[in-house]
């Protein structure tokens, strides 16, 4: 089903990382055919394991991506914001979901199905470029936490998150220079790998 296509979600997908520099004609093809949806807090989008049908652009809201390891602790992987898109990975190949998705407050969405994502990918080589670098720079993210994570001081630990969620625009810095930070001192901890305790010391430094 297709549906007529609004300047203003044109517009919006042209700054998505997915069809950034992308033509003209591929922004009303993605635009007539993603589907919005919409989810309350604390929804679980989809979880780790389930197959994958559609990718989610994110048009409001932040979404927590993470995985359960196998002492059963969470791990964060990321926070993402508009206009970050997630739910790739599993359209790749056919597989299944690499992570679980929750809403962090009320979230809206577009979905990109998969024949229609397949298709804008074979058929528009710059949203399969863009596609490509989103890759290469979540795997370079994942290298650089692996690297710094692997410090046993947890303050260096919360440090690096709280600058990792500033340069991708989750924290916000007001006139004065203080932090607004939308995230519990758990989800917090989930990221840094620590205890919610440890990241309540950490900031108090
Ligand atoms: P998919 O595997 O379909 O579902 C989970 C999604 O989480 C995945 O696609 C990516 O969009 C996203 N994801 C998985 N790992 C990471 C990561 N390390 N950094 C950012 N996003 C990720």
């Amino acid at each position: 089903m297709t549906q007529v296509v609004t300047p203003n979600l044109k517009n919006f997908l042209a700054n998505v990382p997915l069809f950034k520099g992308a033509p003209e004609r591929a922004l009303e093809v993605a635009a007539s055919v993603v589907q919005p949806r919409n989810y309350e807090s604390e929804t679980v989008i989809f979880q780790e394991g389930d197959k994958g049908e559609a990718l989610y652009i994110l048009t409001a809201g932040m979404v927590k991506l993470s995985k359960v390891d196998l002492g059963g602790y969470e791990k964060t992987l990321t926070i993402l914001q508009p206009p970050e898109f997630f739910g790739e990975m599993a359209l790749l190949g056919n597989t299944t979901r690499s992570a679980t998705a929750i809403s962090l407050g009320n979230i809206q969405t577009y979905l990109l199905f998969a024949d229609d994502f397949n298709k804008l990918i074979q058929t528009y080589p710059t949203v399969s470029l863009n596609l490509t670098t989103t890759l290469a720079q979540r795997l370079r993210g994942m290298d650089d936490e692996a690297q710094i994570l692997s410090y046993k001081d947890a303050q260096v630990r919360v440090a690096f998150v709280l600058l990792r969620l500033y340069r991708s625009g989750v924290i916000e810095l007001d006139k004065n220079g203080f932090a607004t930070v939308k995230l519990t001192h758990q989800d917090l901890a989930n990221l840094a790998g620590t205890s919610r305790e440890t990241v309540t010391r950490a900031l108090k430094v």
